[in-house]
């Protein structure tokens, strides 16, 4: 296991009815707060109307139309609005989008230099505001982690930033606010938190035996919950079972001691910039034609492993057999919450597979991945789910 330092310092407040606690936890930051949300679901469903009544006596700019796949522009807008009013604290209501927004948001608001620096450059990312979250979608982990990834469409770049000041200082999770999640973001929140755990369970890093069970377990509590959340959005236990798979999968519980890069993200955000896809569907598209085309003589233990633990599949002569096997269960899954399997059925053809290939190789340093991948390999990978 290598060395690590883990800092999961975000206060969770999980269940019904936490949302009350809201008006105590910002106070202890100022009167002064920005309230950063989506599109407006958040008004659709209510929980709008809640938090604006449980902030009366605070000062409320608001902070609306972040964008899935947040812009840059979204970011120095929110900054600009710190600066403005004097804000204190940031209140990010809603999913990965808006929170990953508000967070460099928080870093942006009196950093000297452009906002874009901070996602170029994460080390650069010394001070934030406090954040506080309230969460309205499970899926990226981004309640309980520094991460946030921004799209700047000027140059189609979509990269990840964050450091310890951009982790939340407290997330509200209340499963019921992911009652009113349409079956696609259930779908592709499940498989994102699933992608988060294949990331570092599929590492070279040999003796990580304690991060890998507790990564068998969160793959398995997706396996359960996520049909039962997609055929009955407001099964509790489902949406508590998820909620809290979201925020283990990506907080450093799995990956911490786990060194090298990651190899399906780096491949789907260069999907999202270009074609403003959906994060975990683009996911589920990929990871099936990466897990075949990194099966090998070096890798097949890892994929039995898999398979046994993980789906539970009968022990087989033919390791191979039992990995593909493994592969095959993982595609099936995908497939029956809906998601389809083919970037053609997104809207994705050929064309721009070549740049893609080459932006995610560099900027997610897939020559440091579990099997590191050149060009040649993204563009396979890439084909055989075409
Ligand atoms: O725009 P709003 O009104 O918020 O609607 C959203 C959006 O249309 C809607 N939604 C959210 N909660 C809802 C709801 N609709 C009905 N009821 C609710 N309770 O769902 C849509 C998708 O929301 P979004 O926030 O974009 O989804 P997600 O949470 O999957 O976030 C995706 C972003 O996070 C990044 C992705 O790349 C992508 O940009 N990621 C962030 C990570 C992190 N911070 O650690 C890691 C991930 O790997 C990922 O890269
Ligand atoms: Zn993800």
């Amino acid at each position: 296991m290598d060395n690590f330092k883990l800092h999961a310092s975000t206060e969770i407040l999980f269940g019904k009815g936490q949302i009350n606690q809201l008006p105590e936890v910002l106070s202890r930051y100022g009167k002064n707060v920005l309230l950063a949300y989506g599109s407006g679901s958040i008004k659709t469903f209510g929980i709008y109307d809640e938090v604006i009544t449980l902030l009366n006596g605070f000062n409320i700019t608001e902070f609306s139309d972040i964008e899935p796949n947040p812009h840059l522009s979204s970011v120095e807008r929110g900054a600009q609005l710190c600066r403005d009013h004097q804000i204190d604290v940031i209140l990010a209501v809603g999913g990965g989008s808006v929170i990953d927004c508000s967070k460099v948001v928080a870093a942006a608001a009196h950093y000297p230099g452009k906002a874009w620096d901070l996602v170029m450059d994460s080390n650069k990312i010394t001070q934030a505001l406090p954040l506080v979250t309230v969460l309205t979608m499970a899926g990226t982990g981004s309640e309980m982690n520094q991460w946030a990834v921004i799209t700047n469409t000027e140059n189609q770049m979509k990269k990840g930033t964050g450091n310890w000041p951009t982790m939340p200082k407290t997330s509200i999770v209340d499963p019921t606010y992911l009652y009113t999640l349409p079956q696609k973001q259930t779908a592709a929140g499940s498989a994102d938190i699933f992608s988060h755990i294949l990331e570092n369970y599929f590492k070279k890093t040999p003796d990580a035996f304690v991060q890998d069970r507790i990564a068998e377990g969160i793959l398995q509590t997706v396996i359960k919950y996520a049909p039962i959340a997609y055929k009955t959005p407001d099964d509790y236990s489902a949406r508590a079972n998820l909620a809290w798979a979201s925020s283990l999968a990506l907080n450093g519980l799995t990956g911490s001691g786990k060194g090298g890069s990651w190899s399906v993200h780096p491949i789907e955000h260069e999907l999202s910039a270009y074609y403003d896809l959906t994060h975990g569907i683009g996911l589920a598209i990929l990871t099936p034609s990466w897990m075949r085309h990194i099966l090998n003589d070096q890798t097949v233990s890892k994929f039995t492993e898999y398979a046994i633990n993980v789906w539970h599949l009968p022990n087989s002569v033919d390791p191979f057999k039992l990995a593909n096997d493994g592969i095959n269960a993982t595609e099936y899954f995908f497939k029956s919450l809906g998601i389809p399997m083919t970037l053609h059925e997104v809207g994705i053809d050929t064309s721009k597979f070549d740049i893609m290939a080459q932006r995610s190789v560099e900027l997610g340093k897939l020559d440091e991945a579990f099997v590191p991948l050149k060009v040649s390999d993204v563009l396979a990978i890439l084909n055989a789910c075409a």
